[in-house]
């Protein structure tokens, strides 16, 4: 046996996280925004010229001076990250980690559970399966059996699109105060529903918002936290400093401020995501379960790597999620350009044909 470094024992089988990425001419399968927004769209030369690099960067406070009055909160409230998923991270490392336990409502965004176990936690995984009703008396029958330290709610939920009841997570934020709850918003602008008030009522809520979604930025990698000031100093004390750059602060700025662009998209993925469900809702060998996301969840008949692979054939790369637990036989479709969901459409005929009745 050679000799060399070994992970820890609980990491041991873990392998690189994989989004699908193969060539395909449509590339629905990763839940961005498909409409280009350049960066020279934000910054001019001139700000590109006063922007120096050889400093470190501040900690964004203009940005969190203009999110803090937006989301009626105070600045000390509000942390950022590398993306979403770097303050996932902090999260278990700071709330749970080697001896506590993490619980997760399946199928969910498969970066909590690959996230608390990197961070050494003991993670339970609560299967509601499909479609995805997280009860008050479910979550809480969980609750009581687990115990957990951190629990997590995401909505909408990725990959199943609806969202989670405001009294479901107060539920369970007041009746057990000592567990951190995280609530996942990355997808709330297109629901135009949040639980940010809930920060305020119940200091063992945080929530976690990002860039790269509605806002169309997924290349600059920011993430927000919004917690209790008691709370947020917990997590202030273990973070990197300057995770996140001063390019990317400057540009959000102006993402932030271009709010008519989010109204905008916002409708247009409703109205896009209403056409594809219609589309697929004449497929008699689909399932598809009802979004307030930019995607849809569906189920098919066959093997999904059948499915999948035709979708590709015809030049559509969607995203098969049927490994992911509770989600057997489903892919997920992410709502593109107008052109790109043609093409989606368009392929549904050749895909399914002659499986199951077109309805
Ligand atoms: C539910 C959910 N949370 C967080 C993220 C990660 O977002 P970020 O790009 O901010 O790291 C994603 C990305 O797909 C997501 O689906």
């Amino acid at each position: 046996m050679s000799r060399f470094p070994k992970p820890r024992e609980d990491l041991q089988g873990f392998a690189a996280y994989r989004t699908q990425q193969m060539a395909a001419e449509v590339k629905i399968h990763a839940n961005e925004w498909g409409e280009p927004t350049s960066a020279a769209g934000y910054l001019s030369a001139d700000e590109l010229e006063a922007l120096l690099l050889n400093r470190y960067p501040d900690d964004g406070a203009a940005l969190r001076g203009a999110l803090a009055r937006r989301w009626d909160v105070t600045e000390d409230q509000i942390l950022f990250g590398n993306g979403s998923n770097e303050l996932l991270l902090d999260t278990f490392l700071a709330f749970a980690g080697h001896g506590r336990t993490v619980l997760l409502f399946e199928p969910t965004y498969s970066m909590h559970e690959r996230l608390a176990r990197t961070a050494g936690s003991t993670v339970v995984l609560e299967e509601i399966g499909l479609p995805y009703d997280v009860t008050l008396a479910r979550a809480t029958a969980a609750m009581e059996r687990v115990k957990p330290h951190v629990v997590l709610f995401c909505t909408p939920n990725n990959p199943t699109g609806n969202t989670v009841a405001r009294e479901v997570v107060a539920g369970v934020a007041s009746r057990w105060p000592e567990t951190l709850v995280l609530v996942d918003e990355a997808y709330t602008e297109f629901a135009g529903t949040t639980h940010m008030p809930l920060v305020k009522t119940h200091p063992n809520v945080v929530v976690t918002r990002t860039f790269s979604k509605a806002r169309a930025a997924a290349a600059l990698r920011l993430g927000v936290l919004v917690a209790d000031p008691a709370i947020a100093s917990i997590y202030r004390a273990v973070a990197r400093p300057y995770s996140v750059n001063a390019l990317t602060f400057a540009v959000a700025l102006r993402v932030l401020e271009d709010e008519a662009q989010v109204e905008r998209r916002v409708a247009r993925a409703r109205a896009e995501r209403e056409r594809i469900a219609a589309a697929l809702a004449t497929q008699g060998a689909v399932q598809a379960f009802p979004s307030e996301a930019n995607f849809i969840l569906f189920r098919v008949k066959e093997p999904t790597a059948a499915v999948h692979a035709r979708f590709l054939a015809q030049g559509v790369l969607i995203r098969d999620v049927s490994g992911w637990p509770g989600c057997a036989g489903c892919l997920r479709v992410t709502v593109g350009t107008r052109a790109e969901n043609d093409r989606f459409i368009a392929a549904l005929g050749p895909v399914f044909k002659g499986v199951g009745v077109t309805k």
